[in-house]
C-alpha cells in the first residue's frame, strides 16, 4: 500500500498509510478499536461501501488493486485474496450445508470442475483444516460445530482455492484461549504448508505476537488512522520506539504483573509512557 487514504465524507479513517507485505511473510496489524484495521483490510479487497472515498495505491504482484475493473477484482478476491472474518457464525449461512458453502466456493472460481472434483477439493480443504469426519460431517449445518470448528469451516473456505494473500481480520476473537491457540498453530502451519502471505490483524499484541511469529514476519502498530510503528516483530518487542506501542506493551500481563491489582488500561498508563519493571 502507498499512501492509502479512505474519507467517509468529513471523516478521515486513514491518513495516507504505507505498508509492505512480501512473499511468505506475515504483517501483523495491531491498534486499539477504531484506529482503522477494518478500514484497511476492506481497502485491500475494495469492499468499503460506495460512500468510501479512496485514494493511493494498492498494489499486488505489481497490479493496482484500485485501477482494476470490478470484474477483475471479483476475480481476484476469493482466489487470489482471501478473508476470514472475526465472527465465523455470521460468515456462515445458516441455512446451507458446510459441504455446500464450500463447494461453493470452489465453483466461484472454478465453474469448469465436475463434481466430484469440487467433492475431493471440499474434502480435501475440511481436511487440511482437522475438522473430524470430513465425509460425514459435509451434510451438516453451520449450527451444529462449535465456534473452533465454524472458524476452520472459514478458514478451510477461505484457503480451498490456494489464495496467495490470506486477510484475517480478528480471526480469533470470538473464541475461548484455548480454542485460539489451536487456530493459530493451525494458521501457522498453513502458512508453512501454502507459502501463503497474510495480513492478521488484532487489538491484541499478545494474539498478534503468536500469528507473526516467523524470523521475517512484521508489525505495524495503528492509531487514530496512522501507522506509528512498523518493525520486525522481535525487534518490535525488544525496543519499541513510539509511545504508543510502549503503552500497548505496558498494558499487557507478564510474567511479573502482580495478579492482586487490576490490569493498568491504556489510559492510566497514557502520559507515563514507561514500561513496567521486568
Ligand atoms: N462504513 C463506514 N462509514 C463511516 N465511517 C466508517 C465506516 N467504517 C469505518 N468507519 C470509521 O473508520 C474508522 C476506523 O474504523 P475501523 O472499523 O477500521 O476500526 P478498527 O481498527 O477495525 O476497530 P475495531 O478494533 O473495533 O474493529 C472509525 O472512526 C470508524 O468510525
Ligand atoms: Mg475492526
Amino acid at each position: 500500500m502507498e499512501d492509502l487514504r479512505v474519507r467517509f465524507g468529513d471523516n478521515e479513517a486513514l491518513h495516507g498509510i504505507s505498508l509492505e507485505i512480501a512473499e511468505g511473510e506475515a504483517l501483523g496489524l495491531v491498534g486499539e478499536s477504531g484506529s482503522g484495521k477494518s478500514v484497511t483490510s476492506l481497502a485491500v479487497l475494495r469492499l468499503l461501501p460506495p460512500s468510501a472515498e479512496t485514494t493511493g495505491r494498492i498494489l499486488f504482484s505489481g497490479t493496482d488493486l484500485l485501477t482494476l475493473p470490478e470484474r477483475e477484482m471479483r476475480s481476484r478476491r476469493g482466489r487470489e485474496i482471501a478473508m476470514i472474518f472475526q465472527e465465523p457464525m455470521t460468515a456462515l449461512n445458516p441455512v446451507m450445508r458446510i459441504g455446500s458453502q464450500i463447494a461453493e466456493a470452489v465453483r466461484a472460481h472454478h465453474p469448469e470442475l465436475s463434481r466430484a472434483e469440487v467433492r475431493t477439493r471440499v474434502l480435501e480443504a475440511m481436511h487440511e483444516v482437522a475438522l473430524p469426519e470430513p465425509e460425514r460431517r459435509l451434510r451438516d449445518y453451520p449450527h451444529q460445530f462449535s465456534g473452533g470448528q465454524r472458524q476452520r469451516i472459514l478458514i478451510a473456505m477461505a484457503l480451498v482455492n490456494r489464495p496467495r494473500l490470506l486477510i484475517a481480520d480478528e480471526p480469533t476473537t470470538a473464541l475461548d484461549v484455548t480454542v485460539q491457540a489451536q487456530i493459530l498453530a493451525l494458521l501457522r502451519r498453513l502458512r508453512e504448508s501454502h507459502g501463503l502471505s497474510m495480513l492478521f490483524i488484532s487489538h491484541d499484541l499478545a494474539v498478534v505476537a503468536q500469528a507473526c511469529g516467523q524470523p521475517g514476519d512484521h508489525i505495524a502498530v495503528m492509531q487514530h488512522g496512522c501507522i506509528v510503528e512498523h518493525a520486525r516483530a522481535a525487534e518490535l518487542f525488544r525496543n519499541p520506539q513510539d509511545a504508543y506501542t510502549r503503552r500497548l506493551l505496558a498494558s499487557a500481563p507478564t510474567m511479573h504483573t502482580d495478579r492482586a491489582k487490576p490490569l493498568a488500561t491504556l489510559a492510566a498508563v497514557e502520559g507515563r509512557g514507561e514500561l513496567p519493571s521486568g
